[in-house]
C-alpha cells in the first residue's frame, strides 16, 4: 500500500458525472509499481460503451459550466489549486508508486501541474473579445471567444499529473468540459486530481476520468463521437498520426504534443560546468523519459574530452533505485519493454563504434532499472540519433563548426526542444533564428513552466500548452458583423 495521510486519495474506479464508476463489464486491469513489480491495485477497465456514458455526461455539463461567469470558474480552479498543493506530499507518493520517479521529482511535478491550474485560474478572467474598426460607419465588427465544447484528452505515463493538469486547467478556464483517458500504467494520479476537483466544488460532469487498458477503443470512441469537439493528446508521433486520421472524419480540432529528439549543443566558449549541470537535468530528469530530454549531445571538438570527463564525473553522483528513497535520483523505466528498447538502441550504437565511457551500476533484482550510461564516439548513423531514447543514456558526438552543428541538429523529423550552451551573443541570435524547434533553452537545461508556450514543430506536434497561447486551442472565434 502507498503510505498516505489521506489514503482515500487512491481510487480504483473511474470517475464519471461526479460518481465513482465501475465498468459495465465489471472488468479491471492491474497497475504495478515499476520499481518493485508489485501490484498497486486493480482499476476499472472501461469499454467504449462506458466512454460514451462519460462523453454524454460531459456534454450535458458543458453548457451549464460555460454559463458560469469567468470569475466563478476562476474561483473554483483556484480552490482546486489550493487543494492540490495541500495534498502535494500524498499526490507525490501516489505518483512515485505508479510511475517510479524519485520522490523529489514527484513533489516537483505536483507543483508543476498545479502551477497550470493556478495560472489558468487567473487567465480565465482574461478571455476577452475584440472590437475591430469597420469599413463602414454604420457597421460594427466584433469578435467573441467561446468554448469549443467537450474536450477529450489522452495523456501519457511519464507525467501523469502535470500533463493532465496542463490540459484540464485551460479547458475548464475556457468553459469546456473534459473526458480524460490517463495512461493505463498510471491512472491513480488522474483519479486523485479528479477527486480534489470535486472537493473544490467543480460540478459533476465537468471532469470525467475514463480508466481503461484498451487505448485504441477509447481513442476511437473519443475521436468518433460527435459530441467531442476537440482532442488533446500527449504521446507518440505514431499515435498522433492515427488520431489526426480519426479526427478527419468530422473535422475535430486536435492539439498534439508528440515525440522529440532534442539536440543539446555545447560550444567551445561555453561555461563547461554550467553545461554539465544543464545536461544532467536535460538528460536524467525522470530517468530520461521526457519528450524534451536531451537526446543528442553535440560537443565542439576542442572541449569534447573535457565535457565528457566532467559529465562522467557528475554521473557518478547518480543514485539509481526505488524513488521512495530520498537519496535516489534515477528511478526505474516504466516497463520491461522500455528497457529492451533502450538496450537495442545502445547495442546498435556500440555495433557502430560507440564506446561506453561510463555506466552507473544497478544492483537491484526487481523492477525495471536501466543503468545511466554515457556513450562517446557515437557514429552519426546510429539509430539513437533518430529515435527518442526515452532512457538514461547520453550520446556524445563531436562537431567542428557552427554551421555543421546547426545542420545536424535540424536533421530530424522532430522539432520539440533544443538546448545550446555558449557565451557568444551574436551566435545566440543566429541559433535562435536557425534552429528548427518549438522551444529553445539557451544556457539552461530546464525550459518547462506554466507561463511559457510548450509545444513543437514538424512531427513534434500542433498547438501550444501553457501560457496565453495555451487557451487558444480551447476557444472558437466567432466574428459578428452588425449593421445599424
Ligand atoms: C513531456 O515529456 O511531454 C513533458 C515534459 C515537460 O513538461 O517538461
Amino acid at each position: 500500500m502507498i503510505p498516505l495521510m489521506h489514503p482515500a486519495l487512491v481510487r480504483t474506479q473511474a470517475f464519471i458525472n461526479g460518481d465513482w464508476y465501475s465498468a459495465v463489464s465489471q472488468k479491471t486491469f492491474a497497475v504495478n509499481n515499476p520499481a518493485t513489480g508489485e501490484l498497486i491495485a486493480q482499476v476499472a477497465d472501461l469499454s467504449s460503451l462506458d466512454a460514451q456514458h462519460a462523453i454524454e455526461s460531459a456534454a450535458i455539463a458543458q453548457p451549464v459550466w460555460a454559463q458560469k461567469t469567468a470569475k466563478e470558474r476562476s474561483i473554483l480552479l483556484r480552490r482546486w489549486f489550493d487543494l492540490v498543493m495541500e495534498n502535494q506530499a500524498d499526490l507525490a507518493q501516489i505518483l512515485t508508486a505508479e510511475q517510479g520517479k524519485p520522490i523529489a521529482e514527484s513533489m516537483a511535478e505536483i507543483a508543476y501541474g498545479a502551477s497550470y491550474i493556478e495560472w489558468f485560474a487567473e487567465q480565465a478572467k482574461r478571455i476577452n473579445g475584440d472590437i475591430i474598426p469597420p469599413s463602414r460607419s454604420n457597421q460594427r465588427i466584433s469578435v467573441l471567444q467561446q468554448p469549443v465544447g467537450v474536450v477529450a484528452t489522452i495523456t501519457p505515463w511519464n507525467f501523469p499529473n502535470a500533463m493532465l493538469a496542463r490540459k484540464l486547467a485551460p479547458a475548464l478556464a475556457a468553459g469546456c468540459t473534459v473526458v480524460a483517458k490517463p495512461a493505463a500504467e498510471t491512472p491513480f494520479s488522474a483519479l486523485a486530481l479528479a477527486q480534489l476537483a470535486q472537493q473544490a466544488g467543480i460540478p459533476a460532469g465537468v471532469i470525467n476520468i475514463v480508466t481503461s487498458s484498451d487505448a485504441p477503443a477509447i481513442g476511437a470512441e473519443f475521436t468518433g463521437h460527435p459530441a467531442v469537439r476537440k482532442i488533446s493528446f500527449t504521446g507518440s508521433t505514431a499515435v498522433g498520426k492515427l488520431l489526426i486520421q480519426q479526427c478527419a472524419a468530422d473535422v475535430k480540432r486536435i492539439t498534439l504534443e508528440l515525440g522529440g529528439n532534442a539536440p543539446f549543443i555545447v560550444f567551445d566558449d561555453a561555461d563547461i560546468d554550467a553545461a554539465v549541470a544543464g545536461a544532467m537535468v536535460a538528460k536524467f530528469r525522470n530517468a530520461g523519459q521526457t519528450c524534451v530530454c536531451a537526446n543528442r549531445f553535440y560537443v565542439q571538438r576542442s572541449i569534447y574530452n573535457a565535457f565528457s570527463a566532467k559529465l562522467s564525473a557528475a554521473m557518478q553522483e547518480l543514485c539509481v533505485g526505488n524513488g521512495v528513497n530520498e537519496q535516489v535520483s534515477v528511478g526505474p523505466l516504466i516497463s520491461a519493454a522500455a528497457i529492451q528498447k533502450v538496450q537495442q538502441l545502445v547495442d546498435d550504437a556500440i555495433a557502430k563504434g560507440a564506446v561506453v565511457s561510463c555506466q552507473i551500476p544497478v544492483n537491484i533484482e526487481k523492477g525495471y532499472f536501466y543503468p545511466p550510461t554515457l556513450l562517446t564516439n557515437v557514429s552519426v548513423d546510429s539509430d539513437l540519433l533518430e529515435a527518442e531514447i526515452f532512457g538514461p543514456v547520453a550520446a556524445l558526438i563531436p562537431f567542428d563548426t557552427e554551421a555543421d552543428v546547426i545542420a545536424q541538429a535540424n536533421c530530424s523529423v522532430y522539432g520539440l526542444a533544443a538546448y545550446c550552451y555558449t557565451r557568444d551573443y551574436q551566435r545566440i541570435q543566429r541559433l535562435t533564428e536557425e534552429l528548427q524547434t518549438g522551444m529553445l533553452g539557451i544556457n539552461t537545461g530546464l525550459i518547462s513552466n506554466e507561463m511559457a508556450p510548450f509545444g513543437g514543430i514538424k512531427q513534434s506536434g500542433w498547438g501550444r500548452e501553457g501560457s496565453i497561447y495555451g487557451l487558444d486551442d480551447y476557444l472558437n472565434i466567432k466574428y459578428i458583423n452588425e449593421s445599424f
